[in-house]
């Protein structure tokens, strides 16, 4: 059984009395029987996510993580201090780091490595944009996305423990949500690709939706059969709308 997961990417939004709401409000909401909920705060408020949430089933993460040991990397965060911290994971390759920050698939894959080489989880996004897309490139692009950490790990060994989320960059902030066929295409894609190095692994591997997931197009969406959860941003801020998505996974 794979897990399901909804996970909130709060980017770059907080303050510490928003995030104190948004917790005390998914905590009081959360049931013990949803899927497993992570969240993705700033890193200047890992704390106190941590300490708020230690004693519940509720995870969290970091929105990134530097591809080097602690060092001379002014402004970086290195994967031990997350742990530091509590975190379980930590989100790779977002779209937004891809494009704002020009983090190709070769330093995304090496955050990937870095991640597990001290045991956090990586949820490596991968996703095509527009453009992409409408030239028909959409499998070419995630298959190059997959191939740079399938070949910096050990292949796929490294899909063992770790999550991936495709994220179409047009659907990210923007409103448009892919049609659950156009995302449950692209996910059974990314599943076969690793199937053709180690079936298991791509049977067990979950791999969630992310662009624009809210709790009326969430149920759709978390029905098709390649579809483990999602990855949120906006609707992860609000925390009624946040845990009504949470509820729409079986
Ligand atoms: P969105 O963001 O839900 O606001 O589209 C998703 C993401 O960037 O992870």
């Amino acid at each position: 059984m794979r897990s399901k997961i909804i996970a909130g990417n709060w980017k770059m939004h907080g303050s510490k009395d928003s995030v104190t709401a948004l917790l005390s409000n998914i905590k009081s909401n959360f049931a013990a029987s949803s899927p497993q909920l992570i969240v993705f705060p700033p890193y200047v408020y890992l704390e106190q996510v941590q300490q708020t949430l230690k004693d519940t089933k509720i995870q969290w993460g970091a929105q990134n993580l530097s591809a080097n040991e602690p060092g001379a990397y002014t402004g970086e965060v290195a994967a031990q201090m997350l742990l530091d911290f509590g975190c379980k994971y930590s989100l790779v390759g977002h779209s937004e780091r891809r494009s704002f920050y020009h983090e190709d698939n070769i330093l995304v894959a090496m955050k990937f490595a870095q991640a597990q080489r001290h045991h956090l989880i990586p949820i490596l996004c991968v996703g095509e944009t527009l453009q992409q897309r409408e030239q028909g490139l959409t499998e070419e692009v995630i298959r190059e996305q997959l191939q740079a950490v399938l070949l910096l790990q050990a292949g796929v060994q490294g899909f063992r423990q770790a999550v991936i989320a495709y994220e179409p960059v047009w659907a990210i902030g923007t409103g448009l949500t892919a049609t659950p066929e156009q995302a449950q295409e692209v996910h059974q894609f990314i599943r076969r690709e690793l199937a053709k190095q180690d079936e298991v692994i791509a049977a067990q591997v979950s791999i969630i939706y992310g662009g624009s997931v809210k709790a009326v197009n969430a149920k759709s969406l978390f029905a098709m059969p390649d579809i483990d959860g999602g990855l949120v941003g906006g609707a992860s801020l609000d925390a009624h709308e946040f845990v009504e998505i949470a509820k729409c996974i079986n």
